[in-house]
């Protein structure tokens, strides 16, 4: 017990010199064992200096080596319970590093990062551990500010003097957390000899990374433990490509607040005797609920969150949002609530690109096309999203002959009775454990579903037919929008209602240009030969190349205007042919 006692002052401490009360903290220390527990079950990470407990698998959750969604869910939250954030100084002794934090106890994972500083994250072997260090850590003093005294796994390693030991090292060895530019991403590919190892070297370079999902799920983490010090049974939730396996680095991080458990939506009534309720306050609608819970919360990651900025309460949004920008991790952050379908739109996404591997390439690689031409864009407008690019893709792949995936109604016909989920009375229901679903046998490389993708919606009858995953066929199209994607858990949406006529023209010009442009670089290649050392654009690094499609464009008007030169001179002839026959 005393190491949830003590989580309950360390996790939430802000609020210990603020205002935690004696009943949120027995709630919190309740639910902290309550996810402990849970926690012991699962976790398996690489041990790098320490001699941890030996880890456990947990049999229900994976089978033939692919993960559930909410298996993987509760891996990383345990090992972002587990860790710790700090700012280091620019110079490390890294054996001295590991010998200090090691005196807390086992560590299991630990690396470096570069952000306006050099960065670390250790993850302990327990909990037990973090509680130490932080029971180590000071209050900083500096003179002629005073800080607000909110305590939190995000800390500074200080030296006194200047560490100078003979054997310091110069730098620790750090990964990237954002990506490499694009031109230098374009030479890479077009150093590769097949489109199909473009595509893969695309995504290992882009894709995120293990140390960065990490460090997604700990700031996740430090946020909770801001919301935990009201509601302390809480749990907030990472979604979209944090989670979905499209995730490219700099993506935006996606946060739910889940207070299901609080609400208590979920509590039986009495049927006789004495009961006891909360005395609560009360609003007219759920959405009321929701603002006043983000707007609160917004103000005290704005108050007393260390190293959160710029946020920006986006209440009166379809779906009410909190943005801020988290320093240290670079990331951008959404916290949304009462958001739960968009959780299941993420497992079923998930799910998907665990299917087969061309999945989660074809997916990457289409959103990066995508994004190098503006057909998608960070900020929310007319355009594509992608979430309904990614539908669009996984639709594609269900068209295929045979199908690479299946629908959606099939996987719900495969559920079991654990998987039943129904989401504000829309049923969400589908099967969770990967090794139930048998896949039928398709032999296309990436390079040709590249190739078909684009001609699929080059030639896609979008005036007239819905894209529908659930049903894995085009279906005539219920409303006036320009693009109809069926809102794959509730039909009656579309979840791309805000695209316009000229985004939509815009994307099927580009899939042209690209069918297009992947004949003529073949062609090319076959020629020069592929993989040399001089990198000349080739396959799909020319379709990453935005210059290139304005190129074809002016390319093809300049043919046109050519075409319609010589239409124009031949029904001159023509006419001066029969003015010449009259005469
Ligand atoms: P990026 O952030 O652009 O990298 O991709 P993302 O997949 O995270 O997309 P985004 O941040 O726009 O959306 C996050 C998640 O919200 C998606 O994965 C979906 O689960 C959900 N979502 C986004 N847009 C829609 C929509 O129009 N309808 C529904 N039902 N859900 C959406
Ligand atoms: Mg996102």
């Amino acid at each position: 017990m005393r190491l949830s006692v003590y989580l309950g002052a360390a996790m939430a401490s802000p609020f210990a010199v603020c205002r935690l009360h004696m009943r949120v903290r027995a709630g919190l220390v309740k639910s902290l064992h309550k996810v402990d527990t849970s926690l012991r079950r699962n976790i398996v990470t690489n041990v790098v200096a320490s001699s941890a407990e030996t880890p456990q698998k947990d049999e229900t959750d994976e089978k033939d080596g692919r993960k559930s969604f909410s298996a993987v869910q509760v891996e990383r939250q345990g090992q972002a319970e587990r860790s710790v954030l700090m700012n280091c100084p620019p110079k490390i002794n890294e054996k001295k590093f590991l010998t200090y934090f090691s005196r807390h106890g086992d560590i299991k994972k630990y690396f470096f990062y570069e952000r306006n500083g050099l960065y670390a994250v250790v993850e302990f072997a327990n909990r037990e551990s973090v509680e130490s260090l932080l029971e180590a850590a000071t209050i900083p003093s500096v003179s002629n500010e005073f800080p607000l005294p909110f305590k939190s796994r995000l800390l500074s390693l200080c030296h006194y003097g200047s560490e100078a030991s003979p054997n310091q090292q110069s730098g620790q060895q750090c990964q990237p957390q954002t990506t490499i530019p694009i031109n230098q991403l374009i030479d890479r590919l077009s150093r590769k000899e097949s489109i199909d190892q473009q595509v893969t070297s695309l995504m290992e370079t882009y894709q995120l990374t293990d140390d960065n999902i990490r460090l997604r799920f700990l700031v996740c983490s430090l946020l909770r433990d801001i919301a935990a010090a009201y509601f302390p049974e809480c749990t907030i939730k990472l979604f979209g490509s944090s989670v979905n396996g499209f995730g490219k680095l700099g993506c935006d991080l996606d946060m739910f607040l889940d207070l299901d458990n609080i609400s208590g939506r979920r509590t039986e009534k009495q049927k006789s005797g004495m009961f006891l309720e909360y005395r609560l306050k009360s609003v007219s609608t759920e959405r009321a609920v929701t603002q006043r819970i983000l707007s609160f919360l917004g103000e005290c990651v704005d108050q007393f969150g260390p190293g959160c900025d710029g946020v920006q309460k986006i209440l009166n949004a379809q779906c009410p949002l909190v943005r801020f920008f988290h320093q240290p991790s670079g990331f951008q952050c959404d916290l949304t609530a009462n958001n739960r379908v968009a959780i299941k739109s993420t497992e079923l996404l998930y799910l998907y690109g665990e299917l087969d591997p061309r999945v989660r390439h074809l997916v990457f690689t289409v959103r990066c096309w995508a994004r190098v031409h503006c057909i998608t864009s960070s900020i929310s407008g007319a355009w594509i999203t992608n979430f309904s690019l990614t539908v669009m893709v996984l639709f594609f792949l269900q068209r295929r002959n045979p199908p690479i995936i299946p629908c959606l109604d099939h996987l719900k016909d495969l559920a079991g009775p654990t998987d039943k989920s129904v989401i504000e009375g829309n049923d969400c229901t589908f099967v969770s454990d990967l090794s139930k679903i048998q896949l039928q046998r398709n032999t296309e490389t990436l390079d040709q579903l590249l190739h078909e993708f684009f001609e699929f919606y080059s030639t896609f009858a979008f005036s007239k037919m819905s894209i529908n995953i659930r049903k894995g066929k085009e279906q005539n199209k219920p409303a006036k929008t320009h693009l109809h994607i069926q809102n794959p858990f509730d039909s009656s949406l579309n979840i791309s209602k805000n695209v316009n006529a000229a985004q939509l023209e815009r994307f099927v010009a580009l899939c042209q240009e690209s069918t297009w442009l992947l004949q003529q670089t073949k062609t090319n290649t076959s020629r020069s030969g592929k993989g040399g050392s001089a990198s000349t654009p080739w396959g799909l690094a020319t379709l990453l190349q935005p210059t290139k499609v304005a190129e074809i464009k002016s390319h093809k008007k300049r043919r046109a205007g050519l075409a319609s030169e010589r239409l124009k001179g031949l029904i001159e002839s023509l006419k001066n042919g029969s003015q010449l026959k009259k005469s």
